[in-house]
């Protein structure tokens, strides 16, 4: 078996930063399943945000995180993101990442619910791309080993110590195991658990699914982040119209022709996305439309051009010149605020394994992610998460912030602590009151995604999501045992689409990303968080 000092599991922003910031200290292997470069962070658009502008400042930055998150950011969490953002963006410039500049000055644009002027991007709209390509290239030329295509399928751990990883090589199916010090999960997200999705097919949420196999704690997995704006047109693939767009002026229309935003909220087309995804729904149903319009025809087609290059020529590869057409979009799962329940140092409740990046739940979200608050994510706690491992001897840690108490209604008696659905005891939502048409359809990526975007989207109910909850629990119960990767990776939907199913029937109100019809108002008694384990 081989050993390492670090063991990194993905190659996205998350990872590979983590992966050069280990590297001065000790041997690094990065596992990552598809090729290094296959991540979210290679489709980022919009940027990273950092308070760096004259005008602004941490504090400013601090609060319209805060203000986003609907109540449930952790304050010190979201603290430290936003006073260390500028020296992890200096960090991105060391190794070469070519932000855009003006005049010398580094280029701000603005997004919704942003007080300031704040994303830092490259490339106009394609920041993902230049991240990844820069970082893979220093980590591929560094002592850090890179194992493409090979897939981490369970943590090695002994006396709730994480000891190394079990590791699936998707082109021959054999399985192998590495010893580690330091396991460090940087997985991504789970867009794949949904029809509509801007994430690419890797966001299978495996490392969600392997941390809470292992025993690992799972929090607020029911805030799951829709993008307003994804092009929508008949064969296209989901393709992700830059929030950056809205910022530089681009009206949202309805199918009527006529602008809605501005009756939804007095920040109109930068209120914040669970606002707007929630009013395009709205204006879609009420003119049985199947999408609304970005228009960007009014601002200089020069200006379009230079800002957003990637969006323009891919809409005119469909036939759409963004310049004179409005462009047909609609809302599309894109972002997962829920993960690994990790403390400030990306600690998860197991000793030596940690979380980074969309995988992780570090608090800074809360209900409702800022927009390019993510990409800061990655670095500022990947950072954290070295330096810690330095630390003499970390103690294995502890519960950082209060688990859920289940409502009455749900479980007929008071459970406080930590919730743990698995196993035939689960749901305990009673036998359903109607047939279940998603059950009756043998188990597929697809059905398990149209399950999820009819159950378990933008808007939700009660009846719909204990019937997700229980559909999914039959399936995880028919499913025949994983034995490649696609099938590891539908195993692994089916826990996180559990998780998110289960939590968001839990919590009984309306808050951030999270919206049902029958709770609509957020309730102070819901400020709080949702906290899953497995039992042993
Ligand atoms: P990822 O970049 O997704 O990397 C995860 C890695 O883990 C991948 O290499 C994957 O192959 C690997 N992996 C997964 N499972 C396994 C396994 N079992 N074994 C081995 N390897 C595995 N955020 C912003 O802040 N600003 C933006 O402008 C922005 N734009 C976005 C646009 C799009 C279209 C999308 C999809 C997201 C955007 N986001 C943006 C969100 C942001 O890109 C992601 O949250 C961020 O890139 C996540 O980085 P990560 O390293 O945690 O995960
Ligand atoms: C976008 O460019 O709209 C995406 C930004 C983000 O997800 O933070």
């Amino acid at each position: 078996m081989r050993s390492y000092d670090y063991v990194i599991v993905g190659s996205g922003i998350a990872g590979l930063y983590a992966a050069l910031m280990a590297r001065e200290h000790g041997s690094v292997l990065v596992l990552t399943k598809g090729g290094v470069d296959e991540s979210n962070t290679k489709y980022a658009q919009g940027g990273i945000a950092a308070a760096v502008g004259p005008d602004d400042s941490p504090g400013l930055h601090l609060e319209d995180t805060l203000e986003a998150g609907a109540g449930l950011v952790d304050p010190e969490a979201a603290s430290i993101l936003t006073s260390e953002a500028a020296d992890r963006i200096a960090d991105l410039v060391r190794f070469g990442v070519p932000f855009d500049s003006v005049d010398g000055e580094v280029a701000l644009g603005r997004e919704a619910a942003h007080s300031r002027s704040r994303i830092i991007h490259a490339g106009g709209d394609s920041t993902g791309f230049h991240i990844e390509v820069t970082l893979s290239e220093v980590a591929r030329h560094s002592s850090v080993t890179i194992m493409e295509h090979s897939q981490a399928l369970d943590v090695v751990a002994e006396d709730g110590i994480a000891k190394g990883i079990v590791a699936l090589d998707a082109r021959t199916n054999v399985t192998q195991e590495f010893a580690c010090r330091h396991l460090i999960l940087a997985t991504g997200g789970c867009g794949q658990l949904y029809r509509v999705s801007t994430n690419p097919p890797v966001a299978t949420a495996d490392g969600v699914a392997l941390a809470y196999r292992s025993g690992a704690e799972v929090m607020d997995m029911e805030f799951i982040q829709f993008h307003p704006t994804a092009l929508r047109l008949p064969g296209v693939p989901v393709f992700l119209i830059s929030e950056a767009v809205r910022g530089e002026g681009a009206l949202l229309l309805n199918a009527e022709g006529e602008r809605f935003m501005p009756g939804y909220d007095d920040r109109a087309e930068l209120a914040p996305r669970d606002i707007v995804a929630r009013a395009i729904v709205t204006e879609m149903t009420r003119t049985a439309s199947d999408s609304v319009y970005l228009d960007v025809t009014h601002l200089p087609p020069e200006r379009t051009a230079a800002r957003f290059p990637q969006i323009m020529n891919y809409c005119r590869r469909y036939g759409l010149d963004i310049t004179r057409d409005r462009i047909p979009v609609s809302p599309a799962a894109h972002y997962m605020m829920g993960g690994v329940r990790t403390n400030a140092w990306g600690e998860t409740n197991i000793a030596n394994l940690y979380a980074c990046g969309e995988t992780a739940c570090t608090g800074v979200h809360g209900a409702n992610r800022l927009a390019s608050n993510s990409l800061l994510e990655t670095v500022v706690f990947a950072k954290r998460v070295i330096e810690r491992t330095l630390a003499a001897a970390p103690a294995p840690t502890s519960p950082v912030l209060d688990a859920v108490k289940l409502p009455d209604s749900l479980s007929g008696q008071h459970h406080a602590g930590i919730y743990r659905p698995e196993g035939d005891a689960m749901p305990r939502i009673g036998a359903p009151a109607r047939a279940l048409p998603f059950a009756e359809s043998p188990l597929s990526l697809a059905t398990l995604q149209a399950l999820m975007w009819e159950k378990a989207g933008i808007v939700r109910d009660g009846a719909g999501l204990a019937e997700a909850a229980l559909t999914l629990s039959m399936w995880q119960r028919s499913a025949p045992a994983p034995s490649d990767r696609p099938s590891h990776e539908l195993s692994n939907l089916l826990i996180a689409g559990r998780l998110v199913a289960e939590a968001a029937l839990i919590r009984q109100e309306s808050r951030g990303a999270h919206y049902r019809t029958d709770f609509p108002n957020t309730s102070d008694a819901w400020r709080r968080h949702t906290t899953f384990r497995r039992d042993a």
